[in-house]
């Protein structure tokens, strides 16, 4: 089957700029307590409850600080390259190359899931099937935590990370996804919309949902 173009695209992408994103792009998590404090929500409901995935892991920096946090998580990107950055940053976690798209994991084993910025290059119509896609892997009762830039627009980056590249970016609704995950068989347990910080040019949003 022929992989859909934005994902070639969002592959293509962060395969060029692996290194230096994790150079230029460190997660700055140290100075965001808003962020962390959902996550440290997500490994609360999760504990003793089963495995973790980070979809979209990047160079595994939300990995590592979940492990940081007892939770057993583990990474999966699309690009090969940044799989080679996690592996090489935490060489005591498990990191594998995939598509949240198309899950190499059996239905109903995560005790939850986390997309930190990771959905935001997929197209607004794609998002049922991706959620669908997640809910299928998650336990009943499992969480999904997500990350994304909050606004109403497409940006196409034609250079980022001192290398040229070609992808769109979505910031997106936070109603309209908190909307979608749950006309994908999820429950809302909560939602953050934080203000920008030092680099960040708009809003913040986080999303904690379970299956149902
Ligand atoms: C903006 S980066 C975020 C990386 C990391 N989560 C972080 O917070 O630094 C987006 C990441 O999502 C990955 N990605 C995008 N679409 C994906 C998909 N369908 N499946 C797996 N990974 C994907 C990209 O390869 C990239 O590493």
């Amino acid at each position: 089957m022929t992989e859909p173009a934005y994902l070639s695209a969002a592959r293509a992408a962060y395969d060029t700029v692996a290194v230096d994103y994790a150079k230029l792009a460190p997660s700055g998590l140290e100075t965001k307590p808003l962020d962390r404090a959902m996550l440290r929500v997500l490994a609360e409901l999760v504990r003793g409850a089963g495995p973790v995935a980070d979809l979209g892991c990047g160079p595994g920096h939300v990995t590592a600080h979940l492990h940081e946090l007892g939770v057993p998580a583990f990474g999966i990107d699309l690009s090969e390259e940044m799989i080679a950055v996690a592996r090489r940053d935490h060489p005591g976690l498990r990191f594998e190359v995939g598509s949240m798209t198309a899950l190499d994991l059996p239905d109903g084993g995560l005790a939850g899931t986390v997309a930190w910025y990771s959905i935001i290059h997929t197209p607004p119509g794609e998002m049922p099937a991706l959620f669908a896609e997640i809910h299928r892997v998650l336990a009943p009762g499992g969480h999904l935590l997500l990350a994304f830039q909050a606004g109403d627009e497409i940006r196409h980056l034609d250079h980022a990370y001192g290398h040229d590249i070609s992808l769109d970016a979505y910031r997106l609704p936070p109603e309209r996804v908190a909307e979608t995950a749950e006309q994908s068989g999820f429950a809302v347990d909560a939602r953050l919309v934080r203000e920008p910080g030092t680099l960040e040019k708009t809003r913040q949003a986080f999303l904690l949902a379970r299956k149902i």
